[in-house]
């Protein structure tokens, strides 16, 4: 078997689909007050880099948290699920993504769902050299909205790491968690990384880096509107802002006009004006506690099987097992 008939990539989303929904996020977030922006737009290749970035910065731990879990816990999750096909919201990062595929063994189906298709094809290419028994079902596809799974070898375990289901909203997160638990034959599971509740310092300081790569990455996405939506954006006009929200729980990050600013974006047809210290929301990064994470499942259908953090408490990985819908 060549290395290339072990790699297929399906596209799910119309060529235009990206640039049309970035049309209507910007045009809907910018409009309202607060401005808001949803996270997912700082991820052009420029920021997935600024991301790596951070993952490396001494005061971002929950990368190296749940790195630290999965190695703990693969073995177990190999176990307990004897999954044979593993699917993957958001290109893992590779390390982590082959301490589940090591731990799974072979023969495996992995199926990496993204939106950027280079991310995909660069990740999955990569991982058939050194990983023989692996076969690789690419999708792009907008998973929040829809996961059209391709016909897999049963069971599957659906992998959801980095924390990143906090970036959704309540509400959000409950639709996107009820959708999963549609994908989810009786022997499936689900594999949750959630950052946890801690101290606001530690909080604060993960998401404002000494060395403004943090800032740096929160103000791609005014480089992201200006490329893709011919606005002129000063990234110099606003300072990086994170915030802990002690009653929502969540770190928010903001982007604060040093003054009164004016802003032109032509393929949306919008001017838009900020007050001087306006604040524009960037993202939202919900942080957990085990009850409301084994609330949030079960109101899905979900029951939390096992519960596995590092040894300071600091990120939580569940697997999630599918149960009757709570009333
Ligand atoms: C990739 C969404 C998990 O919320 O911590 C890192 C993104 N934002 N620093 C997070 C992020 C600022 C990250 N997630």
């Amino acid at each position: 078997m060549t290395p290339n008939s072990r790699f297929t990539l399906t596209r799910t989303l119309p060529a235009n689909a990206t640039a049309a929904a970035l049309a209507t996020d910007v045009t809907q977030g910018l409009t309202r007050f607060p401005k808001t922006l949803p996270p997912k737009w700082f991820y052009d290749a420029r920021g997935s880099e600024l991301f790596e970035q951070i993952t490396t910065l001494p005061v971002y731990y929950p990368t190296r948290a749940e790195a630290w879990i999965l190695q703990q816990a693969a073995t177990g999750i190999a176990g307990i699920t004897g999954a044979r096909t593993l699917v993957e919201l958001g290109s893992g990062s590779s390390y982590k993504t082959r301490l589940l595929l090591d731990a799974l063994g072979t023969p495996l189906t992995y199926v990496p769902v993204d939106v950027s298709e280079s991310a995909l094809a660069d990740a999955g290419q990569a991982l058939l050299a050194d990983h023989p028994g692996v076969t690789v079902h690419a999708l792009v596809a907008d998973f929040q909205h829809r996961l059209p799974l391709p016909r897999c070898p049963e069971p599957k375990v659906i992998a959801f790491l980095g924390g990143t289901i906090g970036n959704l909203l309540p509400a959000e997160r409950a639709r996107f968690l009820a959708s999963l638990r549609t994908r989810l034959g009786p022997q499936d599971a689900l594999l949750l990384g959630t950052d946890l509740v801690k101290d606001p310092a530690t909080l604060v300081a993960a998401y404002d880096d000494p060395d403004g790569v943090t800032a740096a990455f929160n103000k791609n996405v005014l480089h992201v509107l200006n490329r893709e939506l011919g606005a002129d954006f000063d990234p110099d006009d606003f300072t990086h802002v994170a915030v802990w929200d002690s009653e929502n729980e969540w770190i928010e990050m903001r982007l604060r006009a040093r003054r009164a600013l004016g802003v032109k974006l032509p393929a949306v047809d919008l001017s838009i004006d900020f007050q001087p210290g306006e604040e524009l929301r960037t993202e939202v990064s919900a942080k957990f506690r085990r009850q409301g994470v084994r609330a949030e499942l079960a109101a899905a259908g979900m029951r939390l099987h096992r519960w596995w953090t590092d040894p300071g408490h600091r990120f939580a990985l569940s697997l999630a097992l599918p149960a009757p819908v709570a009333s």
